[in-house]
């Protein structure tokens, strides 16, 4: 069987998804009732970070460790990827050496490429255009809370960018209808939108966006890469912060999620992440179970 890769949640059926999340769920429970259970055991996940992170690294990292395997952290700053050997040498290579790679980096080619030429499965940690594991935690903590999101709506706040990318995939996967409110000329990628059309609606006012929502969704109006345009985004995004008294005109039982890291004061109130209609920490922990349950499926159930 060919192997397989999480270069986008499209990458995988909607069933896939579905038993993804169940599974991160009896996941998280073994790991909270200490009961030990490794899988994974001499299995060596590949890191390679080309852009900074917490939540992701030390998820992958103590996943593998928890699995009874273990993780090397890669970065361009002392491997030979930052002094230019081709991507493609490096995957072949890698894929002698380890088990599974992940990837963060920058352009998405560059993880399309890596995956083409690796013989070993690759996940996609975040790049400029997605960032699919975080949609495996976020529907966890949906999932964990009011069960089946499949027919609810979602609203995303703010930036056009690699997460809003990943949710409009989830719409699709996960059946729900997605509004997303940007400012206009930070509005997601045409093409995305148009292929998902019936399910998802770009609006540029969120007043209008998160009526009836069931869950409210938002991320930093600079990624990683557009650091130079932190003040001009600032301008732009003005009127896109998701607050307690947004979140009072959503539906009543809505639910709040950010990726993290979050600005305070900017994307977000200072008080929403301490809103009870919050779940972002839920949501940070289950990057954990949720990618126990991807490795998991990836080097054992997909062979
Ligand atoms: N949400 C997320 O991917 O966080 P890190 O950048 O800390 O990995
Ligand atoms: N959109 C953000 C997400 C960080 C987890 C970024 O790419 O920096």
């Amino acid at each position: 069987m060919a192997v397989r890769h999480f270069l986008t949640l499209k990458d995988f059926s909607k069933d896939e998804l579905n038993q993804l999340v169940k599974r991160a769920c009896e996941l998280k429970t073994m790991h909270k009732n200490g009961e030990i259970y490794e899988p994974l055991k001499n299995k060596v996940l590949g890191m390679i970070f080309e852009k900074s992170s917490t939540r992701t690294r030390v998820s992958f990292e103590a996943g593998m460790i928890q699995f009874g395997g273990g993780a090397i952290f890669l970065s361009p700053n002392d491997t030979q990827l930052g002094r230019g050997e081709p991507i493609e040498d490096s995957a072949r290579v890698l894929s002698q050496m380890v088990d599974i790679v992940m990837i963060r980096t920058f352009a998405h080619e560059k993880i399309e490429k890596f995956a083409q030429y690796a013989s070993v499965p690759v996940i996609n940690a975040l790049t400029d255009d997605y960032h699919p594991c975080q949609l495996l935690a976020d529907m966890q903590a949906y999932y964990e809370v009011h069960g089946d999101i499949k027919g609810k709506t979602v609203t995303w706040i703010g930036d056009g960018n690699n997460m809003c990318h990943s949710y409009i995939n989830a719409a699709a996967q996960f059946d729900f209808k997605l509004n997303i409110a940007c400012p206009k000329v930070f509005e997601p990628m045409q093409s995305l939108v148009d292929e998902n059309s019936d399910r998802v609606t770009v609006m540029n006012d969120p007043k209008q966006a998160i009526k009836g929502a069931h869950l409210v969704v938002t991320d930093v109006w600079a990624s990683m890469g557009q650091e130079e345009e932190q003040a001009e985004r600032m301008q732009q995004f003005k009127d896109f912060q998701v607050s307690p008294a947004l979140m009072d005109t959503a539906d009543k039982d809505a639910l709040f999620m950010h990726c993290l890291p979050a600005h305070r004061g900017e994307e977000v109130s200072e008080d929403m992440l301490d809103d009870p209609r919050s779940v972002v920490w839920e949501e940070a922990g289950n990057r954990l179970h949720a990618q126990k349950a991807l490795l998991e499926f990836l080097l054992i159930n997909s062979k």
